[in-house]
């Protein structure tokens, strides 16, 4: 298995081109099941988890294909993917892959919208809570389709088709609402969907399914209202940048005392945590090109902040924001509201050092002058890129194991932060 190694201590200066979203290119590649016309995804990101999806799509009969980005902006291979599901020849997501990959279960919506039926796995527990799927269940089964559990499948039917109706999330869920919006663009007649989630990768995907034929008014809004379309066309489209990779690198600024400009990184998706760098003492600012972060000598100082549905603190900005703050000055307190156990980077920072004290869904931070390098692993993606923030800001040598887990959604890390400075390699193995 990989290891990344990270000999602290240089503060990074450079430009990172900042990819697409995963979590914007993940729902996007499902919406290809609503048409058997081509999708065509441009600024895809190169990640394990974009190949895992593109794996269980294939498996449904999707013909999938990778070449270069042809609008202009970039000539890079395996940037644009076609995906054509003009041919499904089967309705199962089986425990294989769903398990692999949770964002798989979002396949639901559309197939049962689409062909009247599916099966999908129950994708089973998850390093950061339980995250159960009721809200995707229960959704659609307002929509009108008729759903048991058999076997750890969730197995759907509406041999009729779905119909429109009025729906209240009775929590917000970034998954559930993008698995309803896909059903209802192809539900007959109109589906209000309240309390909808509003996190910018559900409007890349709303932009998307209207370039496809679908009627979606309240893009960007809790309330999203759709006329659902007997069928949907091909389209291209852009996928957004990713607003959590703009985050990393920013705190990656910031932690090592640098001056980064995040190329393609959009200022305005990344509001709420850009305020809390800036209180924490670096500058942001737009430029032409993107974003620039920056922290030239000041100190770091104590910030809470609290996870919160967008537009509020993204939680999965939550563990690199602590690890910024495990070197403040003073103490900050940090508090996860969207997943039960997602502070399993908190004993691995200890180890470095870090002086954090949990208190329930609370983590009290208490500044050390700095952290020292250490072997450390992590159970989830951005719990994994903590412990590098943490890395290039100890002093001495940090190993970093379970490197796929970094593989899943930070593409190219170790040369992104390499080319800027960093002292830090991937060792095979
Ligand atoms: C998406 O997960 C993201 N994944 C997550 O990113 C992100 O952390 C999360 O949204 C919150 O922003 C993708 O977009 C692929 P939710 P999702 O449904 O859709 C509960 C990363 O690191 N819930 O908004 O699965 C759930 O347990 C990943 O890139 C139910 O109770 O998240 C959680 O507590 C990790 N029942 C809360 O809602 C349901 O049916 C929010 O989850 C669905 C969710």
């Amino acid at each position: 298995m990989d290891r990344i190694r990270i000999r602290g201590g240089q503060p990074l200066t450079g430009k990172i081109r900042i990819g697409g979203a995963k979590n914007a290119a993940l729902p996007l590649m499902v919406a290809s099941l609503l048409t058997d016309e081509t999708l065509t995804l441009s600024n895809l990101p190169h990640l394990a988890d974009i190949q895992t999806l593109a794996h269980l799509l294939q498996q449904h009969g999707v013909a999938v294909e990778l070449s270069a980005d042809g609008d202009g902006r970039e000539v890079a291979e395996g940037r644009v993917m076609s995906l054509r599901a003009a041919h499904i020849d089967n309705l199962v997501a089986p425990y294989e892959l769903v398990r692999r990959m949770r964002a798989s279960v979002l396949v639901l919506g559309p197939l049962v919208a689409r062909f009247g039926e599916a099966r999908v796995s129950l994708p089973g527990g998850c390093a950061i809570g339980t995250r159960p799927v009721n809200l995707h269940i229960d959704g659609l089964k307002a929509l009108g389709a008729e759903i048991e559990i058999v076997g750890g499948y969730i197995e759907a039917r509406a041999k009729n088709g779905l119909k429109g109706t009025i729906l209240r999330l009775p929590q917000v869920s970034v998954g559930a609402t993008e698995d309803l919006l896909m059903a209802a663009a192809l539900a007959d007649g109109v589906t209000v969907l309240e309390n909808a989630a509003r996190e910018p990768e559900v409007s890349d995907l709303a932009r998307c399914l209207v370039a496809m034929g679908a009627e979606i008014e309240g893009i960007g809004s809790e309330r999203l209202v759709i006329t659902g379309k007997p069928r949907l066309h091909g389209a291209r489209y852009r996928i957004m940048g990713d607003r959590i990779e703009t985050g990393t690198y920013a705190i990656a600024a910031v932690i090592s005392g640098g001056d980064l400009e995040l190329v393609d990184a959009d200022l305005e998706v990344i509001g709420v945590v850009a305020e809390a760098l800036r209180a924490a003492g670096a500058e942001v600012d737009a430029t032409k090109a993107g974003v620039r972060v920056q922290r030239n000598g000041g100190v770091i100082r104590g910030v809470d902040v609290m996870t919160q549905p967008f537009p509020g603190f993204p939680t999965d900005m939550q563990a690199q924001f602590m690890t910024l703050m495990t070197v403040a000055e003073g103490a900050a307190m940090v508090t996860e509201t969207i997943f039960e156990n997602r502070f399993m980077h908190v004993p691995e920072l200890a180890r470095m050092g870090a002086n954090i004290t949990v208190h329930g869904a609370s983590a009290m931070i208490r500044g050390v002058p700095s952290l020292n390098g250490a072997p450390v692993m992590a159970t989830d993606l951005r719990a994994s890129v903590s412990l590098v923030l943490a890395g290039l800001a100890a002093s001495g040598e940090t190993m970093i194991n379970r490197v796929y887990h970094l593989d899943r959604g930070y593409e190219r890390l170790e040369e992104k932060l390499a080319a800027c400075g960093a002292d830090i390699e991937r060792l095979k193995g």
